[in-house]
């Protein structure tokens, strides 16, 4: 096993700040990763696993421990029957890839996740999701090593407790479980509509009346072009922030005094909310604060435009958060995680 040290993290994370890794290695077999672990453990070292980065803000102290880079490959057929297809996937595979690979095989369930940068393995940790889709959907069950119990465990669908941009892996159980292959089942069928609203619309005003998995793909391709920055041209995590979950009661406020603000019945009682159209009603969007720049088509994102290290994007980062609160009286939430 090939051990780096002081390895800058700004060059594996897509906002390109922060300190260095005390140690990093890259792991191509599950064993490889429980030999990375152990070897970290016995020198009393903290472990983090680092997918593409896309999700990760790294602090300017840096990490004091190993990085552990997920690279296991794997697409591995392990079931099809007549309406679907079940694939295990290396965690270490490029997510966007496998979206294609599925979508050339004509099957359903991930097509509209199309164009998120990552790796395979992280999409469990935030339930990865876009237009309409999340992983918690597809994923049947997941292989990861215990960290506890030193032990391999497959963990099905309802043990990791998905939610809205939530599971185990980031919060109860967060640095338990190094995620080895997820597996996933898709169907045979077409995508069928209605589709997630920005996505309907493009699609009539493309007059696309046909929906196979590789037009809702394109389409999908096309909008978040469109949208969101290059993270290898514009340093950024695609949404910083988390939509906002309002209660009914807090909503019938909210409509008083701002009868516009656009809202999604989660069907629970509660309603997200778009914080990017918050932070733009807070007359922050395409504003520049500490190097940070609030991304003019959609506030959402946050661009490090030229910030001088992981101090300037908090403070952004807080500034926009004491905006949004003094404004709705809505606590919006960061959505990476920081090592
Ligand atoms: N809006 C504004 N102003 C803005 C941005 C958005 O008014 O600056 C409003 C618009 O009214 C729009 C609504 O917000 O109709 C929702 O926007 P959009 O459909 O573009 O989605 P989003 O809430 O910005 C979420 C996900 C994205 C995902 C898209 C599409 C989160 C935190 N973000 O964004 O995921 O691609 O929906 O499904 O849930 C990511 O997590 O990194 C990510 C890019």
């Amino acid at each position: 096993m090939e051990i780096h040290t002081n390895i800058p993290l700004k060059n594996f994370t897509t906002m390109k700040l922060g300190g260095n890794a005390r140690f990093m290695t890259e792991v191509r077999t599950p064993e490889e990763a429980v030999a990375a672990f152990r070897n970290a453990k016995a020198q009393s070292l903290p472990v983090f696993i680092l997918g593409g980065g896309s999700n990760v803000i790294a602090q300017d102290a840096g990490f004091n421990g190993l990085i552990i880079r997920m690279r296991i490959p794997g697409f591995e057929v392990i079931n099809d029957d007549l309406n679907s297809t079940t694939i295990k996937v290396g965690a270490g595979e490029d997510w966007d890839a496998v979206v294609k690979r599925t979508v050339d095989m004509r099957l359903s369930g991930i097509e509209a996740m199309s164009a998120i940068p990552g790796t395979a393995g992280a999409a469990p940790v935030q339930n990865v999701g876009a237009y309409g889709q999340e992983i918690a959907d597809v994923l049947e069950s997941l292989i990861a090593y215990d960290t506890q119990t030193d032990n391999f465990v497959t963990l099905l669908n309802e043990a990791c407790e998905f939610s809205y941009r939530q599971s185990i892996f980031r919060s109860s159980q967060i640095g338990r479980y190094i995620i080895v292959s997820i597996t996933i089942k898709l169907s045979k069928n077409l995508p069928q509509p209605p589709f997630y609203e920005a996505l309907q619309t493009y699609l009539d005003q493309h007059d696309v009346h046909i929906f196979t998995q590789e037009i809702i793909r394109n389409a999908v391709i096309d909008i978040r072009t469109n949208k969101l920055p290059d993270p290898k041209l514009l340093p950024n995590t695609g949404s910083f922030f988390k939509n906002a979950i309002v209660e009914d009661w807090q909503l019938t406020d909210l409509k008083a005094n701002f009868p516009d603000i656009p809202t999604y019945d989660m069907g629970d009682g509660r309603f997200k909310v778009p914080t990017g159209w918050l932070i733009e009603q807070s007359g922050l969007k395409g504003k520049v604060l500490h190097g940070i720049k609030i991304h003019d088509k959609n506030s959402l994102v946050l661009i490090n435009q030229s910030a001088s290290g992981y101090r300037d994007l908090a403070n952004a980062r807080d500034e926009i958060i004491d905006a949004v609160r003094n404004k709705f009286k809505i606590q919006i939430e960061q959505e990476p995680l920081e090592i």
